[in-house]
């Protein structure tokens, strides 16, 4: 079995981590997942904590947390997936949220992802909804 790549975690605000969360973000969410562009950044990235992962020098994986428990724009380069970062990122921000005393998280996951979030404490809500085109549903995470 191959070892796992070692990642370094930085947690900051948006001035100091969107040079580099940006470029991931359009390559995963606008060039992948055909979001669009003009949806990508939003008034919420100034207000919230934001995780990204460094194999290296180089920057592989991002995403935030917003100052009400929400959890999103969780990307990882295609070509580093299923190496754990989305792991480590998804873990660097529940306990950056516990740090600050959010006992309750929610996200709005891609289905596909389900069982990603699952794994990490946060259950199924409500129904599948349409969100930039892709099908959606709400998880939430009690501590
Ligand atoms: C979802 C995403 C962030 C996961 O990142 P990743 O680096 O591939 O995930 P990891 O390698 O850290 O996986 C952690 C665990 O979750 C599992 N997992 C990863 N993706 C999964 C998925 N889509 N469904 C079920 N389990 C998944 C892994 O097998 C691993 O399990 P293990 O600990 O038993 O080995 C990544 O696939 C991604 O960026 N996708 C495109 C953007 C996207 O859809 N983001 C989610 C928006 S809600």
């Amino acid at each position: 079995m191959n070892a796992r790549p070692v990642i370094t975690l930085r947690l900051g605000d948006w001035s100091e981590l969107a040079a580099q969360a940006t470029p991931i973000r359009f390559q995963v969410f606008v060039d992948e997942q055909q979001v669009p562009a003009d949806m990508e950044l939003d008034e919420f990235d100034a207000l919230s904590c934001h995780a990204l992962a460094l194999a290296g020098e180089e920057a592989v994986g991002t995403g935030r947390l917003l100052p009400d428990g929400h959890i999103g724009r969780m990307a990882v380069r295609a070509d580093w997936r299923g190496q754990g970062v989305g792991a480590a990122l998804l873990q660097a921000l529940i306990d950056e949220a516990e740090r600050r005393g959010m006992r309750r998280l929610v996200l709005s996951a891609q289905t596909h992802a389900l069982g990603f979030y699952t794994r990490f404490g946060f259950v199924p809500e409500g129904e599948v909804y349409d969100e930039a085109g892709l099908p959606h549903q709400m998880m939430l995470r009690q501590s």
